[in-house]
């Protein structure tokens, strides 16, 4: 995790910097540094806490035309102004920030520094310090920089300002995400992600892991770590700034929210061919019908609509699917099949357990598709293939309208293998999608309701339940991450006939259970399971589809297509964990503990 900016350039650079980590800020938000240098003079300025904070204690009066910066979700050393980045060299010479992880910095500390004093608890101070280690032995800077990389074991995006030379900011990236932006007008960039600085450049080149950057005002040179120059031609970010602005929401996560019908629609747009067929790339589609058995790995919301797209799979397509959570397969892979086709499912494209799981499988000679948001990200580069969700940038940590984006692309994806193979579906799924769409901005509509709901269920509980069956209990799962993950109240989801097993002696007098009723098989089935809770003293809140309604139910959700409710069950609970946030006055865009893009295993 963790967001690294820098700017060398001939404006003012502080606010550029500080602006930048802004838009990094879901990366992670322990604490926050920038460093800049006025002739050979360095000035560090860090907070505990958000950006906000550290804006405040920047002297406005220090002025310069090169600097870095950082905004920290803590791996090494807890989260404190000592810990924050920038971190220095022992002469102070030196000053660096990174994102990511040295997994052998004890190594490297008792091996190159007996003698240095280090005065953080971070795996990155290492670094610096054995950059000036090499330096004190009169190894040129940039050598220096370079012998140091060669001997990091991990993940790396790193930026690197010398008080001695104002006119270069050295760069290294490894499996950590970086990009340079280059500026017209005697300037360059780096940013963890374009974002970051749109607010100066559309124009992005890519890093390659290995790969080190010499950065200055009016060059950029690539190079790998055995000194080859790499030549690569910049693109141009798609980004709309507006994208990345809350306009005149309150949160991120709201606007993300209402953000769903219209991702909905674009999705239909994209996987739609001139006649109105679905279009998914053929080399795709034969990919899918080759295997004889279809792996998905992902972690977290990604996880969850991995498992309704299962559902779509094998009912539609008929091909065996298997749905794994990325952290665990590492390090436990199951006995594979045959020919094995794996699917990522990661919103950022940057999530490190499901690197680490496809650079495995990748080694053993597997094909794999990412489904992503982020064009160009590591797990897209490092797949065969892609799938895009087009759903724009997804800025709160909850994820909200990437999970109904990565259900929508499972379902063209599982519709279009269905077809390949003869068993084109009783139904027309782009039109559904539209149904959805509408049914979405129906509920976007509603919510006071669910504000009322919040109020009611959740404003001083200590825990809350998510029970259904089938496609509902994944959708339980999904409501139970989002309210615990933003208003910190207890929850979990259970499959409904499971409770029975264990679970049910949690219930007591009041506490809420959230069921979802959906699916017409299971109907009565579910009912019955609430009825048990009702028993013990729950407080039930029954969230059921029209037509299968019954006096009582708390609310009811437009009638759409039995198979793909999932896309609109989980809206009144993204919003009702919205609101229980709200009422227990918790930061819903940054919630404690987390950061949106997790590249730390
Ligand atoms: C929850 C959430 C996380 C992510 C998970 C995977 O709201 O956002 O659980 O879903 O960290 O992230 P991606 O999809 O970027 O791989």
């Amino acid at each position: 995790m963790c967001g690294i900016v820098g700017y060398i350039g001939q404006q003012d650079c502080k606010e550029i910097l500080l602006r930048g980590l802004e838009k990094l800020e879901y990366r992670g938000y322990d604490s926050a540094g920038i460093a800049v240098l006025n002739g050979n003079d360095i000035h560090v300025f860090k907070e505990k806490g958000r950006i906000a904070k550290l804006r405040e204690s920047v002297d406005e009066f220090v002025s310069s035309t090169v600097g870095i910066g950082h905004t920290r979700w803590a791996t090494h050393g807890i989260p404190s102004k000592i810990n924050a980045h920038p971190h220095q060299s022992a002469s102070g010479r030196f000053i660096i920030v990174h994102n990511g992880v040295i997994e052998n910095y004890l190594h490297l500390q008792r091996e190159y520094l007996k003698d240095v004093e280090l005065r953080s608890d971070t795996d990155t101070e290492v670094i610096v310090q054995v950059i000036e280690h090499f330096v004190n032995q009169h190894v040129e800077v940039e050598e220096a920089f370079r012998q140091t990389l060669t001997l990091l074991k991990g993940s790396y995006a790193i930026a690197l300002i010398d008080k001695q030379n104002p006119d270069v900011i050295y760069v290294a990236k490894n499996k950590s995400p970086l990009l340079v932006g280059l500026g017209q007008g005697g300037f360059n960039v780096v940013a963890s992600d374009a974002m970051a600085m749109l607010q100066v450049t559309d124009q992005f080149v890519e890093l390659m892991d290995k790969e080190m950057v010499i950065v200055t005002r009016d060059h950029v040179t690539i190079k790998k770590l055995n000194g080859e120059i790499v030549e690569r031609a910049p693109y141009t970010a798609e980004l709309d700034a507006s994208d990345i602005e809350k306009g005149t929401y309150p949160h991120y996560m709201l606007k993300e929210i209402d953000e769903q019908p219209l991702v909905m629609r674009k999705i239909i747009q994209k996987y739609q061919d001139v006649n109105g067929q679905l279009n998914v790339d053929t080399e795709i589609v034969n990919a899918v019908n080759e295997a004889d058995r279809i792996y998905i790995v992902a972690c977290g919301t990604s996880y969850h609509a991995g498992l309704v797209g299962k559902q779509f799979i094998e009912k539609w397509a008929e091909i065996p699917v298997e749905v794994h959570v990325a952290s665990e397969f590492s390090y436990n892979m199951p006995l594979l099949s045959e020919k094995p086709l794996f699917i990522f499912i990661s919103q950022s494209g940057e999530t490190a357990d499901s690197r680490a799981v496809l650079v495995q499988v990748k080694e053993l000679g597997h094909k794999a598709l990412t489904i992503t948001n982020v064009p160009g990200s590591t797990l897209s580069r490092e797949a065969d293939y892609t799938l895009l969700l087009h759903a724009g940038p997804e800025i709160a940590v909850a994820s909200t309208k990437a999970y109904t984006a990565q259900i929508a692309v499972l379902a063209i994806l599982a519709a279009v293998i269905a077809e390949a193979n003869g068993k084109a579906l009783s139904f027309d799924l782009m039109q559904e999608l539209g149904i959805i769409a509408n049914a979405m901005e129906t509920l976007c509509d509603q919510k006071e309701e669910m504000d009322t709901i919040a109020r009611e269920y959740l404003s001083t509980t200590r825990n809350c339940f998510f029970i259904g069956r089938t496609l509902d209990y994944y959708v339980g799962l999904e409501g139970a991450l989002k309210l615990k993950e933003i208003s910190y109240i207890q929850a979990e989801g259970f499959a409904g006939g499971e409770l029975k097993h264990g679970t049910i002696a949690l219930i007591e007098h009041g506490t809420p259970v959230i069921a979802l009723a959906t699916q017409e098989h299971i109907n009565l089935s579910i009912r019955g399971n609430v009825k048990e809770v009702v028993a013990r003293g729950a407080n039930p809140c029954i969230i059921s589809m029209k037509g299968l309604e019954e006096e009582g139910d708390r609310f009811v959700l437009p009638k759409v297509n039995e198979d793909l409710t999932p896309l609109i069950s989980v809206i009144p609970l993204q919003l009702i964990a919205y609101y229980a946030a709200l009422h227990r006055s918790c930061d819903v865009d940054k919630p404690r503990n987390l950061a949106k893009s997790v590249t730390v295993e």
